[in-house]
């Protein structure tokens, strides 16, 4: 009987590769028509199955003649990031990948990225691989055609110009609380302060942010007097206690259940719960309690409505005319730009979720880069130093400030930051028929259902885009590595004065938003060269929210202190204290490399971070008690 088994299992495996071969083979005929380089790969990029590569890759660079294989290296989901641009470089911007199960075109070509991104019907997003992150529902970012329109109409109108007030507002308000919570923990002080592992405060930061601006529940820091900052939590929903019924803080559920949310998908949820494993019985609590707290959001700004505290009131504007829609538990397919109660409760988890962790990893990044290239931080330093003075970030105005400091060094250095570590490094689509696209003049035709994967860190570092200008770091007859955030500064920009603003005197960045066009605004590259929030229809709606509370961030920081790496692993206080400028020189160098090796070792587990178990403490100096500015 084993024989026949045998025989059988054989029979099955040659019908199979055969059938893979004339697959590949169909494919790679295909692919060819383009004119483009086409590559060939074993198994699939995309889909549920790729969720083996990782492993794949790990297994084949154990065995050095196999890790060296091109079509191992274009196995590597992150590929983008952990390769950077060496496919482009030796290949060109755009190339195919064909494999039995599917083409894949790999774009960081400026002008395909922007047709791609915004030909809306011919270029879809691949929903079936977002259904991870609809846990608690359908939502904007997992939608696709009538449905998307519905939730984007709906919740559309909530980012405005008045909620980017209410961002700015309510992050000098939590960036001061997580600055007087950074200096009452272990050995700090008011003047210095180390943070071991900033990422958790700032996701903490990020997410307080969003709580208060966009749902209207305020969070507070450990330690802050609620009644002192006029902020009072509403109960069931403070980050400092779980509400009722519930083991963790909403801001507890989601910082434990994020990491882990590929288990939802790829591990049925009764062996979750059932399992005699504590780490998986735990992903299960969180997301139970996770659902839990999304329906009594809901319910609770049902019930309170119209609070009279200013907010974004994202779920107010989703609850309007919903309960003319059955209330059923499956996504609502009707073209009345109404959402069900599954789809507020998806929504909101979204804008939940979307709209923390990135911002936090900008701001991580960001302070990160500026303690790392301290003459970077001295320049931006002067900036907010023009435009804000001393003046207390209590006080500062949205309307005439945030304008003028995003168009400053603050802002080039967001948007540098943004350029080299973008929150998301690549951008799925999918060809819906085939389309004829346009290339430097030369036509071609991708073909149908090719997943079309827009190469952010690719574009972004395509020196194609940008003025030709040396290395100074690496020699390399480019700067596109580095982090240079002068290169969006205009020539003719202006900082106008604190005093000249006082006086009545200011310029036409005052307008509207503090996002211009106009000749003293932050250089803007061409289109689909730059596409950190991607572009088109399905470009991220937090971008402005995201650079508001980046900017205010970062400038009510540095407008007082100065942040360095923490050197303690090196050298002690005292042993600092006596060294010579050039001995400081060279310990402070030993902790960029160090910072660079950790950054370079950045995994995406939903947006790119320090992969687990990484961190780089920095120490935080009140402005004049610098150790090394001036002398790095
Ligand atoms: C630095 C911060 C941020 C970055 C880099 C970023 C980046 C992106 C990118 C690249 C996309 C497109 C994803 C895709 O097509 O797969 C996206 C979509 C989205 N983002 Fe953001 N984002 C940021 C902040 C925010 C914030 C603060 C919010 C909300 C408050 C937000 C809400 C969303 C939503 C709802 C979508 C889905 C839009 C759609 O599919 O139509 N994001 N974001």
């Amino acid at each position: 009987m084993w024989a026949s088994i045998a025989l059988a299992t054989a029979v099955v495996a040659f019908f199979q590769f055969c059938r893979n071969v004339l697959q590949l083979r169909r494919n790679k005929a295909k692919a060819e028509k383009t004119g483009l380089p086409v590559f060939w790969i074993p198994w699939t990029t995309y889909g549920s199955l790729s969720f083996l590569n990782p492993l794949i890759v790990q297994v084949a660079s154990l065995i050095p003649f196999i890790s060296k294989l091109k079509c191992i290296r274009l196995l590597d989901r992150e590929m983008s990031w952990t390769a950077l641009r060496e496919m482009e470089d030796e290949y060109g911007d755009i190339f195919m990948i064909v494999s039995p199960y599917n083409i894949t075109i790999k774009i960081s070509n400026a002008e395909l990225i922007s047709q791609v991104a915004t030909h809306r019907t011919g270029f879809i997003k691949p929903t079936a691989g977002y259904k991870v992150v609809d846990i608690c529902g359908p939502s904007i970012l997992t939608t696709e055609g009538e449905a998307w329109k519905r939730h984007k109409t709906i919740t559309g109108s909530a980012f405005s110009e008045k909620s980017n007030r209410l961002v700015f507002e309510e992050t000098l308000k939590q960036t001061a609380g997580m600055i007087n919570f950074w200096q009452t923990q272990d050995d700090n002080n008011n003047k210095v302060f180390t943070v071991e592992n900033p990422a958790g405060d700032y996701a903490t930061l990020s997410f307080n942010v969003i709580c208060g601006a966009g749902f209207g529940i305020p969070q507070t820091w450990p330690g802050e007097d609620e009644i002192t900052i006029s902020r009072t939590a509403v109960p069931g929903f403070s980050n400092l206690l779980p509400g009722t019924g519930h083991t963790m803080t909403l801001g507890e559920c989601l910082q434990r259940l994020l990491p882990n949310i590929l288990y939802l998908f790829i591990c049925p949820l009764w062996l979750l719960k059932q399992s005699p494993f504590k780490w998986m019985s735990n992903i299960y609590t969180c997301y139970e309690e996770c659902i839990n707290y999304f329906d009594e959001l809901v319910e609770h700004a049902r019930t309170v409505g119209e609070s009279g505290r200013e907010t974004m009131n994202l779920i107010g504007l989703m609850l309007k005319g919903s309960e003319k829609v059955p209330q059923n538990t499956e996504p609502s397919h009707s073209k009345n730009a109404q959402l069900s109660k599954k789809e507020i409760t998806g929504n909101a988890f979204i804008f939940m979720f979307a709209g923390h962790e990135t911002s936090a990893n900008g701001i991580h990044f960001s302070l990160l880069l500026l303690a790392m290239y301290p003459h970077e931080q001295l320049r931006t330093q002067a900036d907010i130093d023009r435009i804000v003075g001393d003046m207390s970030p209590s006080i500062w105005n949205y309307q005439t400030h945030m304008p003028r400091l995003y168009n400053s060094m603050v802002g080039a250095v967001l948007n540098e930051q943004l350029r080299l570590i973008p929150a998301i490094p690549n951008i799925p689509k999918r060809s819906v028929g085939d389309q004829l696209v346009q290339v430097d003049g030369r036509e071609f035709t991708i073909p149908e259902n090719t997943f079309v994967h827009l190469n952010v860190v690719g574009a972004n570092r395509n020196p194609r885009n940008w003025p030709k200008v040396t290395s100074h770091i690496t020699g390399k007859d480019n700067d596109m590595a580095d982090f240079v955030p002068e290169r969006w500064l205009s020539k003719d920009r202006v900082i106008v004065s604190e005093e000249k603003v006082k006086d009545g005197i200011t310029d036409e960045l005052e307008t509207a938003s503090f996002e211009t066009y106009s000749s003293t605004s932050l250089v803007k590259p061409p289109n689909g060269a730059y596409i950190p929030f991607s572009l088109g229809h399905r470009a991220c709606p937090g971008r402005r929210f995201a650079q508001v509370e980046i900017t205010a961030v970062l400038s009510a920081i540095l407008q007082k202190y100065t942040v360095e790496l923490d050197v303690s692993a090196w050298a002690s206080d005292e042993e600092v204290a006596e060294m010579t400028d050039e001995e400081k020189r060279e310990l402070y160098y030993e902790a960029v490399i160090e910072a660079e090796k950790v950054i370079r070792r950045s995994s995406q587990i939903i947006t790119l971070k320090l992969s687990k178990g990484d961190k780089v403490p920095l120490r935080f100096v009140e402005r004049g008690s610098e150790r090394f500015a001036g002398i790095v």
